[in-house]
């Protein structure tokens, strides 16, 4: 018999993103640091927002947490609706079941993506058996050389086979966004997807995002202080800082006539990022 093999490219429900009034405290060595300060936003099905913002601005605490991962320590308050569900009241086993298969994450270290002593293809296999998007290992195996070509890796069958350190490191990072995919999730939240990337492979991985809005309707929260990442795939921009959003609005009005004096300075720090 022969195990059906699953069509993990496309997607099941849209997603719809709704974040409300978010605050995530943490505890640092000096005190308590308001990592995330009343944050809203909105990321609709087909749509990219593009959160900017300096070294320490919340990015990173804002991305785990709407992936239900804000960190031991810290306290949360407000609402992260996923389609109407809160994930915050969610108990671990049911977050378990959203994170990969309906929000797909690629943080912002691809090597935590990645567990070093493991093929990098049981890797992807994995995550299709965990969520039952394979119907048995046979049928999960068999889905992963077209999940990592579907990301730009040639050579799927000898990267499925590689250990991560045997990749380059754009190689890995894209088989991270491979794993963030696998389950065909509705929404994708990377955070600084291509900062380790050469320009080359960073505009193929942006391509790639900005095909997935077009063709699956994906719905992307991508974090980032790459202001050209932002010009070529955001819809909207949420410029940050010290854990709110001081400016948001379409791409184009927020980063060629920045109002807010921030994203001003922003935008001049960066003339080259900006085309
Ligand atoms: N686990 C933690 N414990 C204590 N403080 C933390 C923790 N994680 C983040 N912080 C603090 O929260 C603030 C926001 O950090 P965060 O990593 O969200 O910023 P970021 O915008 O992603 O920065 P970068 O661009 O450097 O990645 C910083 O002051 C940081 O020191
Ligand atoms: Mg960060």
């Amino acid at each position: 018999m022969t195990a059906p093999v699953p069509v993990p490219l496309q997607g099941p429900a849209t997603e719809h993103l709704h974040v409300e009034n978010l605050t995530v405290t943490h505890q640092g060595p000096g005190g308590e640091v308001r990592a995330v300060d009343g944050v809203s936003l909105t990321v609709a099905p087909g749509e990219a927002l593009v959160v900017l913002g300096e070294s320490g601005s919340g990015k990173s605490t804002l991305a785990r947490t709407v992936l239900g991962l804000p960190g031991r320590t810290a306290r949360v308050t407000g609402h992260v609706r996923l389609s109407g569900t809160d994930l915050l009241t969610l108990d671990e086993r049911a977050l378990t079941a959203v994170r990969g298969r309906r929000v797909g994450y690629v943080p912002q270290d691809p090597d935590t993506a990645l567990d070093p002593l493991r093929r990098v293809g049981a890797q992807v296999a994995e995550v299709l058996l965990r969520h039952r998007v394979a119907d048995g290992r046979r049928a999960a195996r068999q889905a992963v050389p077209a999940l990592l070509e579907s990301v730009g890796l040639t050579a799927p069958d000898r990267i499925a086979r590689s250990h991560p350190h045997q990749l380059s490191g754009g190689q890995r990072q894209r088989a991270a966004v491979a794993l963030a995919l696998a389950c065909a999730p509705g929404l994708l939240v990377a955070d600084e997807p291509t900062t380790a990337l050469d320009a080359l492979v960073r505009a193929q991985v942006l391509d790639l995002f900005a095909g997935l809005l077009g063709e699956r309707g994906i719905a992307l929260l991508l974090v980032t202080h790459d202001l050209g990442a932002a010009r070529r795939i955001g819809h909207r921009v949420a410029v940050m800082r010290h854990g709110r959003i001081v400016t948001t609005g379409p791409t184009d009005r927020v980063l060629t006539t920045p109002e807010h004096p921030y994203a001003a300075a922003l935008v001049a720090a960066r003339p080259g990022g900006v085309r």
